[in-house]
């Protein structure tokens, strides 16, 4: 597919276009637009962002996420760029957990632990989509039904995600599931960032706020501890902004890989702020989600040639997955994140773009 920045089309609007084939099944681009010159592109493969195109402080747009331009270079492998991930985002230690006395034992896809819903997540699926417009919003509604055993987790799991635009420069995302058996549950997006333009350089000099005091210990292979300290003199301290790019290579994992608890105690408020100044643009993520993976893209190693044919190397975006606490069925101190029948897990990200004009 051709880039087409549509900026003469300043009207709330969307529009669907066919993004390729998976067999017999059709699959779709959402193009969804406001006033202010925002347009984000969504496919029904994996619920993934594909594009994010924002203006600058001079009303130059770039697009402000990592993918592809065909739906073929996403078939062909990524890691997990734009997607929805689940039914379990972030790693379950040793591909096993225990539910109401039985083990359930998953695909170990990230040495012997389980990664982001396993060989074939929710990133690799076609959703059912029907798109909306609403006088203040444009937007997609997506539904997958996951069958019970898929991956090896129980339960018929039925997923809805909404995406939608508004001409406060805001995507919204709104998760809702429901299952008729007992399951692990955790839901995120895994869009990489990089507010100069996706493939135009690291992203050492965005400057990061995130509310967070704790962060979670991990070990060897990202495996939560189960402890969580304090931010207090350490690398994860951005509760004041910080230079991303400030020590970035002195950390293990090659860079930030790390889950945050966040401040907001459960309801849906503003926790992150990145910002970026020579572009003057910034983004602020507002989650009702208790943590967030913050991810410098360490495992970029150009071998991924995106839109436009710009290539992607480490530390060229950065992840922030709003998300519950990672391997939560495997760890005691960590809230439950067990969905039950009658339940309705619900939850809401939203990314707010700014550009200073
Ligand atoms: C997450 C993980 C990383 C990595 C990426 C995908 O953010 O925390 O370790 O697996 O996904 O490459």
């Amino acid at each position: 597919m051709k880039q087409k920045h549509k900026m003469n089309n300043k009207n709330l609007s969307i529009n669907k276009e066919v993004f390729g084939k998976i067999s017999n099944n059709v699959v779709y681009l959402f193009t969804l637009s406001n006033n202010n010159g925002m347009i984000v592109r969504i496919s029904n493969y994996g619920g993934i962002i594909q594009s994010l195109i924002v203006p600058d402080k001079n009303g130059q747009t770039d697009d402000i996420v990592l993918g592809f331009d065909s739906l073929d270079e996403y078939l062909a492998g990524h890691p997990y760029f734009g997607a929805i991930v689940g039914r379990c985002c972030n790693r379950i230690s040793n591909a096993r957990f225990t539910l109401d006395g039985i083990e359930y034992k998953l695909s170990a896809n990230n040495g012997n632990d389980h990664l982001h819903g396993g060989v074939e997540g929710f990133d690799k699926k076609i959703f059912e989509a029907e798109e909306f417009q609403k006088q203040h919003t444009v937007g997609i509604v997506l539904k997958y039904l996951s069958p019970d055993g898929e991956e090896n987790y129980p339960g018929n799991l039925l997923l809805k995600v909404t995406y939608s635009l508004n001409n406060k420069n805001e995507l919204k995302i709104e998760y809702e599931a429901k299952t008729d058996k007992a399951t692990p549950l955790n839901l995120s997006n895994h869009s990489y960032f990089n507010l100069t333009g996706a493939g135009n350089g690291n992203i050492y000099n965005h400057i990061l706020t995130i509310d967070a005091n704790k962060y979670t210990l991990l070990n060897e292979n990202l495996i939560p501890s189960g402890e969580n300290p304090d931010v207090s003199e350490t690398a994860f301290d951005f509760r004041k902004p910080k230079i991303i790019g400030s020590g970035i290579n002195k950390l293990p994992y090659q860079g930030f890989d790390t889950n945050f608890v966040l401040n907001n105690k459960g309801n849906l408020s503003k926790v992150i702020n990145i910002e970026e100044t020579n572009t003057g643009r910034k983004l602020e993520i507002s989650t009702d989600q208790p943590c967030v993976q913050f991810y410098t893209s360490n495992f970029l190693d150009g071998s991924n040639k995106g839109k436009l044919g710009k290539v992607y190397n480490k530390h060229d975006a950065f992840c922030l997955e709003t998300q519950q606490f990672p391997d939560a069925p495997n760890n005691e101190n960590f809230p439950s994140t067990i969905l039950r029948p009658g339940q309705v897990f619900r939850s809401t990200t939203i990314y707010k773009l700014i550009w200073e004009k």
